[in-house]
């Protein structure tokens, strides 16, 4: 993919840089769980502080309906400085005419992050005026935000029509590595996709049959192909609305010869969790139960296909991995995936939330920082907010 990345920006020394990035961390009665996205990002705010530029730094935080100091950028800005020892100053309210004042007059040397950019109803709408407005703070944009690029917002797509705009070192790698796995994955090629947001991973599913020599799932999303292929599932998580898509799933991967691997044996409890969880066969459900969790014979096989495959991508626990009584699947596979000599890819904020211990993230050959963005470019190969870095 042709796209142009900060390496072409020359003679950058003195000039203001718009860099949009991921910060949509998770928080936990105020602070952070989890840090990756803001570290992911610091080879781009290192190398742009090297050439010189004035850093103004945009990001979302959570999904607020207008001002809510509960999603503030706040503890990000603070989290920021630590990592970095630079004074990071958070600028409340960048809409009003001063502030780009204000700006201005921040020494080169210190960093800048505008609130919450969802605080705007413009960003959303992808407003022609808010994108402007944000445009004539700076000289050139650049978006290292990954996982927010499957959005058609202002701060993706709308600033690049008004300043010359490049990729950031974190979203040219997340290009890169994705790009690989599809297009000349060493095989056998397994893709494992667990987790809910069963519309949009059966999208995945579909398109990823064509190269994927295996597709393993786990999770909510499993629940649904077990429904299809007919089998009682309970209590359990289902989208039914999309039990019908499953079913030409599995007739589009018996065709293209791409096997479709579900649970073999899972782990139930009562709707409420109130009972201990017990482990039942695929084929066994009783009808006052909810599946949470892949039993340890399903667990020992993913692990074997784990083990004989070349390239692995992983979207999505494997089971409801917030509460530790389930979450021996989701354990079980990292794991595996940790000690697996394939180059594997795992994404999805709900499976690097669920990943506490590092000495397995370290052994992890990329860790997007992209959740649904990184399914959206597994599906579609590209991103709207990848396609506004495209060269002419
Ligand atoms: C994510 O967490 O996947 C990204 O930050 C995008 O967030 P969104 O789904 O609220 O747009």
């Amino acid at each position: 993919m042709n796209i142009r990345t900060i390496h072409e920006l020359k003679n950058i020394r003195g000039k203001r840089v718009l860099l949009t990035v991921d910060f949509n961390i998770s928080l936990h009665n105020g602070n952070i769980t989890n840090d990756t996205r803001i570290v992911e990002a610091l080879p781009t705010i290192n190398y742009l502080r090297k050439e010189g530029a004035k850093i103004i730094l945009i990001s979302h935080l959570g999904r607020p309906r207008g001002y809510d100091k509960k999603f503030s950028l706040r503890p990000v800005a603070e989290r920021l400085r630590k990592l970095t020892k630079i004074k990071v100053n958070l600028i409340d309210d960048f809409w009003e005419g001063k502030a780009i004042n204000i700006i201005n007059k921040i020494p080169e040397d210190e960093l800048i992050l505008l609130e919450n950019i969802r605080f705007y109803k413009g960003e959303e709408d992808n407003d022609k005026i808010f994108s402007k407005h944000l445009a004539k703070m700076a000289d050139f944009f650049v978006n290292d935000a990954f996982g927010t690029s499957h959005r058609v917002h202002s701060s993706i797509v709308g600033i690049a029509d008004y300043l010359p705009s490049f990729a950031g070192m974190l979203m040219a790698k997340e290009i890169q590595v994705l790009s690989d796995a599809l297009n000349k994955p060493a095989r056998p090629f397994l893709v494992l996709i667990g987790g809910a947001k069963t519309p949009e991973k059966i999208a995945v599913i579909e398109r990823i049959l064509d190269i994927a020599d295996t597709i393993a799932l786990g999770g909510a999303i499993s629940n649904t192909f077990l429904a299809a292929w007919g089998f009682g599932t309970g209590k359990s998580l289902v989208d039914y609305e999309m039990v019908e898509m499953a079913r030409v799933v599995f007739w589009k991967a018996a065709k293209k010869h791409c096997a479709l691997i579900l649970p073999q044996d899972l782990v139930i409890s009562d709707r409420e969790r109130s009972k201990m969880p017990s482990v039942i066969e695929y084929n066994k459900i009783p009808n006052n139960v909810a599946i949470y969790d892949i039993g340890p014979k399903t667990q020992k096989y993913y692990c074997k296909l784990i083990n004989e495959a070349k390239t692995i991508i992983w979207n999505g626990p494997m089971g409801f991995y917030e509460d530790p009584l389930y979450k021996k699947g989701t354990d079980a596979v990292l794991k595996c995936l940790s000690n697996s000599n394939a180059y594997s890819i795992l994404g999805g904020g709900d499976t690097i939330t669920s990943i506490k211990e590092r000495r397995y993230l370290e052994k992890i050959s990329h860790i997007s920082t992209g959740g649904s963005a990184m399914l959206s470019f597994l599906e579609k190969g590209t991103l709207p907010g990848i396609d506004v870095l495209i060269k002419n």
